[in-house]
């Protein structure tokens, strides 16, 4: 454990700047990566059909997959795979965040003293006087509390879906994602929390690894259970700004929905062994769209982005690459539904009521 606080030590108020800066430019440069090539397969152009078939065949899944591309496919069922890698990065990220705020990043005067206080606990450590002369300002600091809320949000939307994965869905054995689609959804659950606080995420990892060498060091006395302060944890989140409870009601509204979706989809097939068998769903927003589901998502994403605050343009590129990718499913899915059922209701949109 001594290791991982040596290793820590060069992290200087200069490098964890450096390596930030390095790492919000990675995840725009992955976001936008995913984005562009979908917004030109978009573009009405017979110039681009080559391209919008071969990328199709990328996003393609489950029953608008043709079952004679099987090619470099791997099970639908495998959505469980992201849904186990977002909640365990999310819980880490979401856990640390929430300590180092409450520790580092007081959001009342009174709060503030008790950091100083605190500050027998992490005794001479160079990362903790690094981190009090690192968030020094009401912003900043509101700015973790921030950061751990979008966290928190992000946690009860991954905590859902990794339930529906295993007790709502039945996927059919014949459902298949294309290789590169299951590379795109681990790399879409590794780097969408990690969006979401890159505010402070570096000295929440430098933060912890020091905690975890401390703790080491001086052993069980630091931890006590009498010393769990819950409503100190909790009091900060609730004087957050209205922007983030505007936002989590957003998010409130898509995750119900989404709920609901899943739900009406996981009822469809009367038997659980009768997973090749499709019907045209009902309900909820099925009446007017084809893809609700999607649309959700689109919501939670759009309230995750309006309870950031709107200033964070990593987020915003998140937010695109959401929009843009269940956008282009829901097309094919809209198309799908059309060629399969003749009565099939005419009157549903694609994905968004009376736009596409
Ligand atoms: N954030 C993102 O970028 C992103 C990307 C992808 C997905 N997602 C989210 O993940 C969730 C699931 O996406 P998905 O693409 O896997 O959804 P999906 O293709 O609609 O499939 C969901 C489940 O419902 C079944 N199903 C779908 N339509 C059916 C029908 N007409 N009759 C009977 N069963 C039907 C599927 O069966 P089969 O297995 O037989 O197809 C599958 O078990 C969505 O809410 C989506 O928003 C998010």
């Amino acid at each position: 454990m001594k290791v991982l606080g040596i290793l820590m030590e060069p992290f200087t108020l200069q490098s964890i700047s450096t390596t930030k800066t390095g790492l919000v430019w990675l995840l725009r440069a992955g976001w936008m990566a995913g984005t562009l090539p979908i917004l030109i397969a978009s573009l009405p152009s017979s110039h681009l059909n080559s391209f919008r078939t071969l990328l199709l065949g990328f996003a393609k899944r489950g029953k608008i997959m043709p079952p004679s591309s099987h090619k470099f496919t791997v099970p639908q069922s495998f959505f469980l795979h992201f849904y186990m890698l977002g909640v365990v990065w999310t819980t880490m990220l979401l856990m640390g965040t929430w300590y180092f705020a409450y520790k580092v990043a007081p959001l009342s005067a009174e709060s503030l003293s008790d950091s100083a206080a605190a500050s027998h606990l992490t005794g001479g450590s160079h990362v903790f006087s690094l981190h009090k002369s690192r968030f020094p300002s009401a912003d900043d600091r509101f700015n973790v509390w921030k950061s751990a809320f979008l966290l928190l949000l992000m946690e009860v939307h991954v905590l859902r879906r990794l339930n529906e994965t295993f007790h709502v869905f039945n996927y059919s054995p014949s459902a298949r994602m294309h290789i590169f689609g299951y590379l795109t959804g681990l790399y879409f659950y590794t780097a969408a929390p990690l969006s979401l606080c890159t505010f402070c995420a570096l000295e929440v990892v430098t933060f912890a690894a020091n905690q975890v060498a401390e703790l080491n060091v001086e052993g069980q006395d630091m931890l006590s259970i009498t010393d769990f302060d819950l409503w100190g944890y909790v009091k900060p989140i609730t004087r957050l700004g209205w922007c983030q409870w505007a936002g989590a009601a957003i998010f409130a509204w898509g995750w119900l929905h989404q709920y609901c979706c899943h739900a009406i989809l996981g009822s469809l097939r009367e038997h659980r062994d009768q997973t090749a068998e499709y019907a045209i769903p009902h309900g909820d927003w099925f009446e007017i769209v084809s893809s609700p589901h999607y649309l959700a998502e689109m919501i939670i994403y759009a309230g995750l982005l309006v309870a950031s605050g709107g200033a964070d343009f990593t987020i915003w590129l998140l937010m695109v690459f959401v929009v843009a990718n269940l956008a282009f499913a829901a097309a094919e899915t809209h198309r799908w539904y059309l060629k399969k059922f003749e009565d099939y209701p005419l009157n549903r949109w694609a994905i968004l009521p009376y736009v596409y």
